[in-house]
């Protein structure tokens, strides 16, 4: 199993570049179902994550060609034949997003079965709010043997209030809509970016849809969507990630190729905790070597500060000068990574839905494991200040969602290598087609 090897203490210094956001680029993947025509998406980053759809998209019998470059990342999908629009047990339990093709299985074929994803390293994460939607634009729903069944002759709109907001429940529902017949009033609605960007694919597809990025949305159904050629938003988490390993190892680093627009709870927090940032259009200068001080943070839905930022701020506030209070309010088990900040020498303990981090504390490097994406993310920003040489076991959670992000940070002055090589070099890597 690979691992990541990690010397702290080199202040980050020149450009980082923001690939395309994960979360953004899955959803618009399986909006490729909802057509005939081939689908083009740029800007996809090289993630785990992204092959895995690429698998389940491939298994229903889509073509996939995926090929990275310097300049293009990009997939063609085409979804002429979907002879069988089912996604298995494999697949998703690798990936929850798979879920995210049950909308528009449904409302393309009539039809989908797609294995129920059961727990998670961050959450119990249910699907029944994704499940409800679509019985209110009359689906059919059964449940057995770990599997959801829907049918649906032709979906209906319908009036959707979300009990809680949910992002991948708000794009599956909004896949769904696009193709049913007459309106649907999407209510209580995810305002995160990318939905919006989602929506922006389906409308060049020829969808009728109003009010994404905010809680109400509004779609006119339509009978046929047809190919489109799409740019993914840049990733808001990685960006995010860079600016706090800036202000950590007090360098100065130009993380570009983002959009500040996308992430402005968490510069706001940074500015409270005495981070220096300036920003342009497309880049944040994040310039370190400032005393920080604590500040407490809240995650909420969008655009509140992100649950996927959290981990990676708690290792901020263990260099913070005082007290900050962490409180996690959209999972319910998402401090896994507390315990190994503890064993670098961090001060943290969870109360419930609340972490109480006392800083300042020096970290020392020792051998940790990552749990999930972002807490692995937030060990590679606790070992690049911390003393000596941090070994990171089970890297592949970092790999589902960050490119190549030894060779990123390595460009910008971290002593970072990988021991053993699961995703093929940049360079060596083949345009596939399934
Ligand atoms: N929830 C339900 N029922 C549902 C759906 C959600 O109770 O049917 C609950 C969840 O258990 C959770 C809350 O609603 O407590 C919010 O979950 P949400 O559905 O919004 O999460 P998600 O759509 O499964 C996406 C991202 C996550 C990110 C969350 C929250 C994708 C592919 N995943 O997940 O990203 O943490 O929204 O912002 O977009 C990551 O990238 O590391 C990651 C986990």
């Amino acid at each position: 199993m690979d691992k990541l090897v990690i010397r702290g203490g080199n202040p980050l210094l020149g450009t980082i570049r923001v690939s395309g956001a994960k979360n953004a680029a899955l959803p618009a993947m399986a909006a490729a179902i909802l057509t005939e025509e081939p689908v083009i998406l740029e800007n996809i980053p090289q993630v785990r994550d992204i092959e895995t759809t690429r698998k389940l998209l491939a298994e229903m019998g889509a073509e996939v060609e995926l090929g990275y470059g310097r300049a293009q990342h990009r997939t063609t999908i085409c979804c002429r034949d979907l002879a069988s629009p089912e996604a298995s047990y494999e697949l998703v339990k690798t990936m929850r997003a798979s879920t995210l093709v049950l909308g528009p299985l449904v409302a393309r074929c009539g039809r989908a079965r797609i294995s129920l994803p059961g727990g998670c390293a961050i959450g119990a994460r249910p699907i029944d709010l994704h499940i409800k939607g679509l019985q209110r634009l009359g689906a059919v729903i059964t449940q057995e043997h770990g599997f959801v069944e829907a049918r649906a002759d032709r979906l209906r709109g319908a009036e959707v209030v979300f009990d809680t907001i949910t992002v991948t429940g708000t794009e599956d529902l909004l896949m769904a809509a696009v193709l049913a017949e007459g309106e649907t009033i999407m209510l209580n609605c995810a305002r995160e970016p990318e939905v919006a960007d989602l929506a922006d694919l389906l409308n060049k597809m020829g969808a009728h849809i109003e009010g994404a990025g905010t809680s109400t949305i509004r779609v006119k159904g339509v009978s046929k969507l047809h190919g489109a050629k799409h740019r993914i938003i840049p990733d808001r988490i990685e960006a995010g990630t860079f600016i706090i390993a800036g202000a950590l190892t007090g360098g100065d680093l130009n993380v570009a190729g983002c959009d500040p627009r996308h992430f402005m709870a968490l510069l706001q927090k940074l500015g409270e905790v005495g981070v220096k940032t300036a920003y342009t259009a497309d880049a944040v200068r994040v310039m370190g070597d400032v005393p920080l001080n604590s500040a407490d943070m809240n995650t909420e839905e969008y655009p509140g500060f992100p649950t996927d930022m959290q981990a990676q701020y708690m290792v901020l506030a263990t260099q913070a000068q005082g007290t900050s209070v962490i409180t996690e309010n959209i999972f319910e088990n998402r401090f896994m990574h507390a315990q190994e900040l503890v064993r670098m020498g961090a001060n943290i303990k969870i109360e419930g839905s609340r972490a109480v981090v006392r800083g300042r504390s020096p970290l020392s490097a020792a051998a940790v494991l990552a749990s999930d994406l972002r807490a692995s993310a937030s060990l590679v920003l606790a070992a690049l200040v911390a003393d000596g040489e941090t070994i990171i076991d089970r890297v592949y959670h970092i790999d589902r969602g960050y490119e190549h992000i030894e060779e990123k940070l390595r460009g910008v002055g971290a002593q970072i290598r990988r021991i053993g090589e699961i995703l093929p070099k940049r360079a060596a890597a083949p345009a596939v087609r399934a």
